[in-house]
């Protein structure tokens, strides 16, 4: 197989006038470049219906890219320069074969036609087909012999399972499975990425990694932000959609599946798969679902959900969930996982806690001291991310008091190292041809199959969510 830097290759960013594409895409791509793990020979071309040119462009995403890899000053300008004299931009509707054939005419013309493409989605989902219709009605999948062309999808993946099987029908007469990037960013974060690394290349945490040890297991995600400018689409999907079936069910899929044979994406993947597939889907009975109403936070007015413009009189979207997720195999049958997600939150934070059981007999039972804590794992995703084991410990003195310790990791105090950002992993996995940490069609199935009853419940039945202060987390009685 030929190095991924040998050859050409055209990184076309649909949607290249938006949010994502300038808060992330462009700066990854940057500090791709920066650290020379660019094919040598890169051109980006952006595509939007926003007029633009391309020097317009450049202007428009040089105040995001930022030099953290490139410490010295003088390299950082010059290595800018050169980075967006390979920038372009293209105008164009989503829907135009038409437009698409110029961009494809332009990189003919440019002698860009003997070169990989990559296809970034960085557009709204409901226009996916359309765009990837026009891209296969101009040609542009079709590129030589030896080369690739490969799209990578952004979530949200369809509404629930119905529209999720839909949308990958259809996008499958298009682009073959092998050529297709589903991204769900928390995959490309260093400490999910661990996860793996911390089960199976350590001999002492398998061997409890079970029910007969795990008294249960949560995932929580928590923003001390509200839906400020995003609540648009966010009241579409709400957080069950946007955060609970992709970013914490992948989690719950790593933290819960047995080995896989090897790291080959699909057999990744297929663990992934039976793991989630043993999952029961969740319920109302277990499940509180929130909306964040007006509050002062360190004094300053914050405002609730419904206040927003952007949000429908009297939306029922919930921008808080607490579930309980129960997964039925030998490994975890009685074991609660509790999932949690939520927006307006006291603190930023996601974190995974693996609660240990109590042991079954203590010396120290009946001599007047504390009875030991049980373990804990917590596993900290962001921010200041960290790997914390708390164990009992004796503390130091002529006495025999015991405390619950921690024995802390952080990153930042292990590793010289500064961790990527997750959108510049995936993006060099996309151009190395590596879907390990990408989305395969039936995890996506499989997660929307756990979540989907509920969400239609909660639709026909039109409950509003219990109502919550903005900063504050709703009561749920559960340990985590
Ligand atoms: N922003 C994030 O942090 C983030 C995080 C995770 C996932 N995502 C997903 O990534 C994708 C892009 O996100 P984004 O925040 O960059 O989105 P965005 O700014 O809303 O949209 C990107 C571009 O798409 C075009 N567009 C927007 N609405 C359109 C419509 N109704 N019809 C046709 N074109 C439209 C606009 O470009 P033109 O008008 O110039 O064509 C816009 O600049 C979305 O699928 C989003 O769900 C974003």
């Amino acid at each position: 197989m030929k190095d991924h830097k040998e050859q050409a290759c055209n990184i076309i960013i649909l949607g290249a006038s938006g949010d994502l594409s300038k808060r992330k895409l462009l700066p990854a791509l940057f500090a791709l470049y920066c650290n020379g793990m660019l094919p040598h020979d890169t051109r980006v071309y952006g595509y939007a219906r926003s007029k633009m040119d391309d020097q317009q462009f450049r202007e428009k995403i040089t105040a995001n890219l930022n030099c953290r890899y490139t410490p010295d000053s003088n390299d950082c300008a010059e290595k800018m320069e050169t980075f967006l004299k390979m920038c372009f931009y293209q105008v164009g509707q989503y829907d135009s074969i038409q437009d698409f054939t110029a961009l494809n005419e332009r990189m003919a013309k440019e002698k860009r036609a003997d070169a990989n493409h990559l296809f970034y989605m960085s557009i709204p989902p409901d226009i996916f087909i359309d765009t990837s219709c026009s891209i296969g009605g101009a040609g542009l999948m079709d590129v030589p012999d030896g080369f690739w062309s490969r799209v990578v999808l952004e979530k949200p993946f369809g509404r629930d399972s119905k529209s999720s099987a839909i949308l990958m029908k259809t996008l499958k007469s298009i682009f073959d499975e092998e050529s297709t990037y589903r991204i769900d960013h928390y995959l490309g974060k260093e400490v999910i990425q661990n996860l793996m690394t911390l089960r199976f290349a350590n001999l002492i945490f398998e061997p409890v990694w079970n029910r007969n040890y795990i008294d249960w297991v949560s995932i929580a995600f928590s923003e001390d932000i509200g839906c400020e400018g995003r609540a648009g689409y966010f009241d579409n999907f709400g957080i069950m959609r946007d955060v609970l079936q992709n970013h914490i069910l992948q989690i719950v899929a790593l933290v819960g599946m047995e080995a896989p044979v090897s790291l080959d994406a699909k057999h990744i993947a297929d663990e992934k798969v039976k793991l989630l597939a043993s999952a029961a889907a969740i319920t109302a009975a277990e499940t509180i679902v929130g909306q964040y109403i007006a509050n002062t936070v360190d004094g300053e007015e914050k405002p609730g959900y419904l206040d927003d413009d952007e949000v429908p009189e009297g939306s029922i979207t919930e921008t808080y969930a607490h579930t309980i997720m129960h997964i039925n195999n030998p490994r975890w049958s009685g074991v609660p996982f509790y999932l949690s997600a939520g927006k307006a939150l006291d603190t930023r934070k996601t974190e995974i806690q693996i609660q240990f059981k109590d042991l079954p007999y203590s010396i120290f039972n009946g001599t007047g001291k504390e009875n030991p804590q049980a373990n804990k794992l917590v596993i900290r995703v962001q921010p200041n991310e960290a790997i914390e084991l708390h164990v009992t410990n004796k503390v130091p003195g002529m006495g025999m008091e015991m405390e619950d310790v921690k024995l802390d990791m952080l990153y930042h105090d292990s590793f010289d190292e500064e961790l990527p950002d997750a959108y510049e992993r995936l993006l060099l996995d996309v151009i190395r041809g590596d879907r390990s940490l990408f989305l395969q069609d039936e995890e996506l199935r499989v997660g929307w199959d756990i979540v989907t009853p509920l969400l239609h419940q909660l639709e026909k039945e039109g409950k509003k969510p219990v109502q919550y202060p903005y900063g504050q987390e709703p009561e749920h009685g559960c340990p985590a």
